[in-house]
């Protein structure tokens, strides 16, 4: 049985691209069952109303601030679909601990930065400023605190001489979009080892994926 999962985004989607391809795949354990965002014209929502999966936009702006309300509409439409797990997918808003303890141990982000290095925003930016010469992606359950939470699998990849934010992205966007369907297939297979697909982490000399919490 495949477990029913939500995304959550607010932009182009392109990871939730990734995941979807991934879950339509046969024996993958789970399946996207539900699209949401909070920005109403966002590229993902497009996606995946044309490839026939439910959608819904609950833009943050009617709720005039009160985060916990608009996270309780959330929750709503998720557990109407039955949702058991979260990916939240370029999802640009704070989470509370509502809709954080709801979902606690079946929430998961991706973060284009090496965890703990680079929380929060401008990731590609700051690693440029930062001189690091190894960059990269985590996916990571979502715990109360800005970006922390068990890590659930990381890919790095180098930077290069010449790098702009954008190259730099671009680069890790790659990553990301591996490793984000290996960290849901294993949190869907409730912690069990997942081998992580060909050209991920090709510059990481350990593992992708650790065990789950
Ligand atoms: C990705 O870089 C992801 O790591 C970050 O937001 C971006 C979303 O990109 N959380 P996309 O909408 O999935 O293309």
């Amino acid at each position: 049985m495949k477990r029913r999962t939500a995304v959550l985004l607010s932009g182009r989607g392109s990871n939730f691209r990734s995941l979807l391809a991934a879950t339509q795949a046969p024996g993958f354990p789970a399946e996207i069952v539900l699209v949401l965002s909070n920005v109403p014209d966002a590229g993902g929502l497009v996606h995946a109303v044309a490839n026939g999966i439910a959608t819904a936009a609950i833009d943050h702006r009617a709720y005039r601030g009160n985060r916990a309300a608009h996270e309780a509409a959330l929750i709503a439409a998720m557990e109407a679909a039955g949702v058991e797990l979260v990916c939240l997918a370029g999802y640009m808003r704070k989470l509370t601990p509502l809709l954080v303890g709801r979902y606690a141990g079946r929430m998961l982000n991706i973060h284009p930065s090496l965890l703990p290095s680079f929380p929060g925003l401008h990731t590609h930016e700051r690693a440029l400023t930062a001189g690091v010469k190894l960059h990269g992606c985590t996916v990571h359950l979502v715990t109360d605190g800005l970006d922390e939470g068990p890590i659930v699998a990381q890919a790095a990849v180098p930077v290069l001489p010449g790098d702009t934010p954008d190259t730099l992205a671009a680069r890790v966007l790659v990553q990301e979009h591996l490793i984000y369907p290996a960290a849901l297939a294993q949190l869907a297979l409730g912690g069990s080892g997942v081998t992580p697909p060909p050209g991920a982490a090709l510059h990481n000399p350990l593992p992708v994926s650790g065990p789950l919490p």
